[in-house]
C-alpha cells in the first residue's frame, strides 16, 4: 500500500524535540526525510539524558524514527555545495535553529527560493515578529510566555508548567500542520512559501479557552471555578483553576481506593448536566434529582465543593478501574489517572500501535509512542532512529547523484565526517 506522503523529500534541519516531532510525523506518514546533522556531533540530544552510555539516548531515538541521516558542516566550502545539491532536491527544508542561524550559514530565505523556487522553508521560533523575536526558547518558556503557566496548578499557588510538551511537541503539530498545507497550495501554485510557527503561538493556541475566559471576566465572575462557589473573589486575569474542568461541564480529579498508598488512585469525573440524575443515583443521592437547589447546572455551581464531596465519599470506595466502569455504564463522563506504568503496558495501545516497541542495534528494545494520528490508507511501520551520519554514502550517491570519485573527495574535504566502519 502506498503512504500518503510518499515522493516528498524534506531536507531536515531539526534538532532536540520541537523540529523533530514534526519531521517524525511526515516520516511516518511516508516522506523520506533526510536529517543533517554535524559531523561527529549530531542532534546534541544523542547524547543527553543518557540511560546507557555511548548509545544514542531515548531522548533522541523517540524522536526520531522513520528518518535517515547525513552528517554535513553546512559552514565548510564543500558541505555548502553539497547543502545545495540538497535543496535543489527536496521539497521541504524545515528547522529549528535558533533566530537567524540559517542567514548565518548562508541560506537566508531570498537564497533558498533562488535555488529552488518550489522549496517550501518551515521555520520553529520561540516568538514571532516582535520585541522577543531573537530569543533563544525551550519548553518550559514556551509554556510560560504562550499562557499555559499563568492559568496552570492550584489557586493562591506558584504558576506550574505540565508534563506534556504542548510548547515542542504542540509546536511540531502545529508546523506539520502548515507544512502539508504549503504542499497542497503548491500543487496549485507550483511555487514555495515560507511556513512560520512560532511555540508562543502554538502554546497560546492551545490555551484559547483562556482568553475566553479572560474577557468573560468582564462581565463577572467565572461561575464554573471553583474559588466562585468558595467566595473567593477573581482578579484581573484568568486565574489558575486546579483541576476544574476547562468546559462548561464541572470536573474534578477524586480520590479512589487506595490513594493513601498509591500516587495515581484517582479518577477525574465530569458532572455532566445530561447525566445528574445517574450521578445522584450511583452515589447514593436520589433526593438530588429534583431539589431545585440540585437540580439545574446553575444551582449547582456555588455548590461545588458540596458535591464534589459527595461524590468522592462514592469513588472513594471504589478502585479508578472499577468507577470507570460502573460510570461508562450510566454513561457518565470519566477517566482514571493512568500512570505511565500502566500505559506501557496497556494492550490495546499496543494493537493500535500508539505504544510500540522497536529494536535498536545498540541499545536493543525500547518502547516508544508511535503514529497517534491513523490513515486507513496509509500504514505506518515505525522504523529505528538512525545513527550518526549512518547513511551520508546512500544519500550522497543515491539522493544526490555524486560518482565513487566525487563522494571520495567529499569525504577527503572533511566536510561530511569520518566513513562508518
Ligand atoms: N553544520 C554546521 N553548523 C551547524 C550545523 C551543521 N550541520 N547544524 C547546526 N549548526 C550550527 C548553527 O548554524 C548555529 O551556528 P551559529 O550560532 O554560528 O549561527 C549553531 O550550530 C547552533 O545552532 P542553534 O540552533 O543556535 O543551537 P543552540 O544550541 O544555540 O540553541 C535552541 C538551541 C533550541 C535554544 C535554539 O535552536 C532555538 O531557540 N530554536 C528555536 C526554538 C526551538 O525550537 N526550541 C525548542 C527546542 S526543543
Amino acid at each position: 500500500m502506498s503512504k500518503a506522503l510518499e515522493g516528498i523529500k524534506i531536507l531536515d534541519f531539526t534538532h532536540v524535540q520541537s523540529g523533530p516531532t514534526c519531521t517524525q510525523l511526515l516520516a511516518w506518514f511516508g516522506a523520506d526525510v533526510i536529517k543533517v546533522e554535524r559531523p561527529g556531533v549530531g542532534d546534541a540530544t544523542r547524547g543527553q539524558l543518557c540511560d546507557i552510555p555511548d548509545v544514542d539516548s531515548l531522548y533522541f531515538t523517540m524522536l526520531n524514527h522513520n528518518k535517515r541521516s547525513i552528517e554535513l558542516n553546512t559552514k565548510h566550502e564543500t558541505g555548502k555545495e553539497v547543502l545545495v545539491r540538497l535543496i535543489e532536491s527536496c521539497d521541504v527544508l524545515v528547522e529549528n535553529f535558533a533566530p537567524g542561524a540559517l542567514d548565518r550559514m548562508g541560506f537566508s530565505w531570498e537564497k533558498i527560493q533562488e535555488i529552488n523556487s518550489q522549496m517550501i522553508l518551515a521555520s520553529i521560533k520561540g516568538f514571532g515578529p516582535g520585541p522577543y523575536e531573537d530569543c533563544k526558547v525551550y519548553e518550559n518558556i514556551a509554556q510560560c510566555a504562550g499562557g499555559a503557566a499563568s492559568t496552570t496548578g492550584m489557586l493562591g499557588d506558584i504558576p506550574l508548567v505540565t508534563g506534556a510538551q504542548i510548547g515542542d511537541s504542540g509546536t511540531g503539530l502545529h508546523l506539520a500542520f502548515g507544512i502539508v498545507t504549503a504542499l497542497y497550495q503548491r500543487a496549485q501554485t507550483g511555487k514555495g512559501q515560507k511556513v512560520s510557527a512560532a511555540m508562543q503561538d502554538g502554546v497560546l493556541n492551545l490555551c484559547r479557552v483562556k482568553l475566553r475566559d479572560q474577557q468573560r471576566l468582564e462581565a463577572g465572575p467565572l461561575e464554573e471555578y471553583s474559588q466562585f462557589g468558595e467566595n473567593i473573589p477573581f482578579g484581573e486575569a484568568t486565574p489558575r483553576s486546579g483541576n476544574d474542568s476547562g468546559g462548561g461541564q464541572p470536573g474534578r480529579i477524586l480520590k479512589c481506593l487506595g490513594w493513601e498508598k498509591d500516587p495515581d488512585a484517582y479518577t477525574y469525573f465530569i458532572t455532566q448536566a445530561a447525566v445528574w440524575k445517574n450521578i445522584c443515583d450511583i452515589i447514593g443521592r436520589p433526593e438530588w434529582k429534583d431539589d431545585q437547589n440540585y437540580s439545574t447546572p446553575k444551582s449547582r455551581l456555588p455548590k461545588l465543593n458540596e458535591i464534589f464531596g459527595a461524590i468522592e465519599k462514592w469513588t472513594m470506595s471504589k478502585t479508578k478501574f472499577e468507577v470507570m466502569d460502573i460510570c461508562n455504564e450510566y454513561e457518565i463522563p470519566i477517566g482514571p489517572i493512568l500512570s505511565f506504568k500502566e500505559l506501557a503496558e496497556e494492550n490495546s495501545l499496543r494493537a493500535t500501535g500508539t505504544i510500540v516497541e522497536v529494536d535498536h542495534p545498540e541499545r536493543g528494545k525500547y518502547l516508544s509512542v508511535g503514529n497517534p494520528v491513523k490513515l486507513s490508507d496509509s500504514p505506518v511501520e515505525v522504523i529505528r532512529s538512525p545513527l550518526l551520519g549512518e547513511h551520508t554514502n546512500e544519500i550522497l550517491s543515491n539522493v544526490l547523484s555524486y560518482s565513487d570519485e566525487e563522494i571520495k573527495d567529499i569525504r577527503a574535504s572533511g566536510a561530511v565526517g569520518e566513513e562508518k566502519k
